[in-house]
């Protein structure tokens, strides 16, 4: 199935291109299976242009655009791009405002591409605040691809990693659950992503060192990879790039890595 998704990147990019030998490089059997991206940049990316900050907004739906078919085309599982935080209505209203226009017009114009595809558009975060005509364009199209038994693209939408762990919490105790019976478990299916793998893979561009708030419970044990390139001028080749320096990491979940393990004196009984 994997491989099959892979090839289905090789059809879309030709042979002996820089994208060719970096997927070439690529183990599909050890894909991440779930990427969160904080799409980063937009506006120092316009503001290098000497053009409006929502010039860079515009710009990022081309990005947006290719991660988005590349990642269906590759094989991964689902991928989580946050797309608006709580704290993004502190912006201009204007900004704010064609935020919500490119979200609409992005999802009318992609529509077919998802279907194509065969990604299913889901959304976390608080979307019953958000203007009803982004709503209802957001509604239309989980409808449409809900099917889908592709990619599961997360759009996370008026989303803050703090207000998703309050609303857990919420409904935890609408359930009048005896606190002993709360463990990890019982938190992890009150979140927004129940349903989605934690993260194998956090992306972040613009070279900011930061969470700012996402997905906080999820990334515990996530790899990190923070590119410098803003977020407009993100194509497949960074997503690549960052897939191998994923498949470079050894992840140990608080373990040890196998040789180490191999190479460990069993403790006696005694000094346990
Ligand atoms: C961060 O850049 C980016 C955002 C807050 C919005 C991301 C939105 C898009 C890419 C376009 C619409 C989205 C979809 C899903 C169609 P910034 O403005 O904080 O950049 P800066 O740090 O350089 O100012």
């Amino acid at each position: 199935m994997v491989r099959i998704r892979m090839r289905s990147l090789f059809e879309a990019i030709s042979r002996e291109s820089v994208e060719w030998i970096l997927a070439s490089s690529i183990d599909p059997a050890r894909l991440p299976r779930h990427i969160a991206v904080i799409m980063d940049g937009n506006g120092r990316w316009a503001r290098q242009r000497f053009m409006p900050r929502v010039a860079g907004h515009k710009a990022g739906v081309a990005s947006v655009r290719e991660i988005v078919e590349s990642s269906a085309r590759l094989g991964i599982e689902a991928l989580t791009l946050y797309a608006f935080s709580t704290e993004n209505w502190k912006r201009p209203a204007l900004e704010v405002q064609t935020l919500w226009r490119l979200l609409r017009i992005y999802l009318r114009s992609e529509l077919p591409t998802l279907q194509d595809n065969n990604v299913r558009l889901e959304t976390i975060g608080r979307i019953e605040e958000l203007p009803a005509a982004a709503r209802e364009e957001l509604e239309r199209v989980k409808a449409l691809t809900a099917n889908n038994t592709g990619l599961r693209l997360t759009l996370a939408l008026n989303y803050s990693g703090r207000a998703e762990l309050v609303d857990a919490v919420r409904a935890i105790a609408a359930t009048r659950l005896s606190p002993d019976l709360i463990d990890e478990h019982t938190l992890q299916s009150h979140l927004y992503t129940a349903s989605l793998p934690e993260p194998d893979l956090l992306i972040r561009t613009s070279g900011e060192m930061r969470l700012s708030n996402f997905l906080l419970w999820q990334i515990a044990y996530t790899e990190l990879h923070v590119s410098s390139v803003l977020w407009p001028d993100f194509r497949l080749k960074h997503l690549l790039e960052a897939i191998l320096d994923f498949q470079s990491r050894e992840r140990r979940f608080g373990g040890v890595a196998p040789l180490d393990e191999k190479l460990a004196e069993p403790v006696p009984v005694a000094a346990r």
